[in-house]
């Protein structure tokens, strides 16, 4: 790597924001045992022994090694640094699969909501499992989201499939455009939106000309992670 580069990727702000989103995670820590242990083991059990497949990689079974992917629902709760309730907050996760990440902020006192398409027996059967609420819904683009009845402190998305066209490209900006200014109706007032999303074909998480217009609606971007606070 050219020295010119190294000093370039040293001061751009996605490298600030990544060394903030480190820096804060480490003051906020919050071990994942107890999550699991929340969790009804004779239940989980049972949809395990009907669906896992440790070879899987790829599929939503993979999401029964529930170790692994309870770490990692922590550490995006700590990355959104969700603590403990009080403040009670709102929280609808968008394309919530397993909905662990849920299960933890229900766990930490908040009010929980996942919204998913119902193409998956083993997400629906966590979600029985933790009781959680869901709203079938498949997002369209340039179509509104359904009347949910309340609004949101914090709309979340993680591994987002929702913005894949059918030609399997991404989500330009109209499509995104269109959406956030929906979604901005379901926020209360200083809501907030927290994206991460799912890479792209040739392994980037947004193509540039998106990439600027996030950061031109003042969404902060951590490589992957998209923040925004009401502003489109
Ligand atoms: C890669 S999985 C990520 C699951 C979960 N967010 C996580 O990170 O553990 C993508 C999720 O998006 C959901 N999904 C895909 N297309 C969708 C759409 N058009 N509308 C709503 N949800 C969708 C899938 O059912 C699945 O739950």
């Amino acid at each position: 790597m050219r020295l010119s580069h190294k000093f370039k990727k040293l001061f751009n702000l996605d490298a600030v924001y990544s060394t903030k989103a480190m820096l804060l995670r480490l003051s906020y820590p919050l071990p994942a045992q107890p999550f699991i242990d929340a969790i009804d083991k004779e239940g989980f059990e049972k949809i395990r022994a009907r669906y896992y497949d440790a070879k899987e990689k790829v599929n939503p079974k993979k999401y029964l090694n529930l170790d692994s992917w309870m770490r990692t629902n922590v550490k995006r709760v700590r990355d959104h640094r969700i603590r403990k309730a009080p403040p009670r907050l709102r929280i609808l996760d968008i394309g919530s699969g397993s909905g662990y990440f849920l299960h933890i902020l229900k766990c930490l006192g908040h009010d929980v909501l996942g919204m998913d398409i119902d193409h998956e027996p083993v997400f629906r059967e966590t979600f029985a499992l933790l009781k959680i609420p869901r709203v079938i819904f498949r997002i369209e683009p340039f179509q509104p989201l359904p009347d949910l009845g309340q609004k949101f402190d914090i709309v979340t998305a993680h591994m987002t499939c929702f913005n894949r066209r059918a030609d399997d490209t991404h989500w330009g900006r109209e499509e995104w455009e269109y959406f956030l200014k929906d979604l901005q109706t379901h926020l209360n007032p200083g809501g907030k939106i927290q994206f991460d999303l799912n890479p792209l074909r040739d392994g980037r998480h947004m193509d540039p000309a998106l990439r600027d217009w996030f950061k031109s609606i003042g969404a902060k971007i951590d490589r992957r992670k998209v923040y925004l606070d009401q502003v489109v």
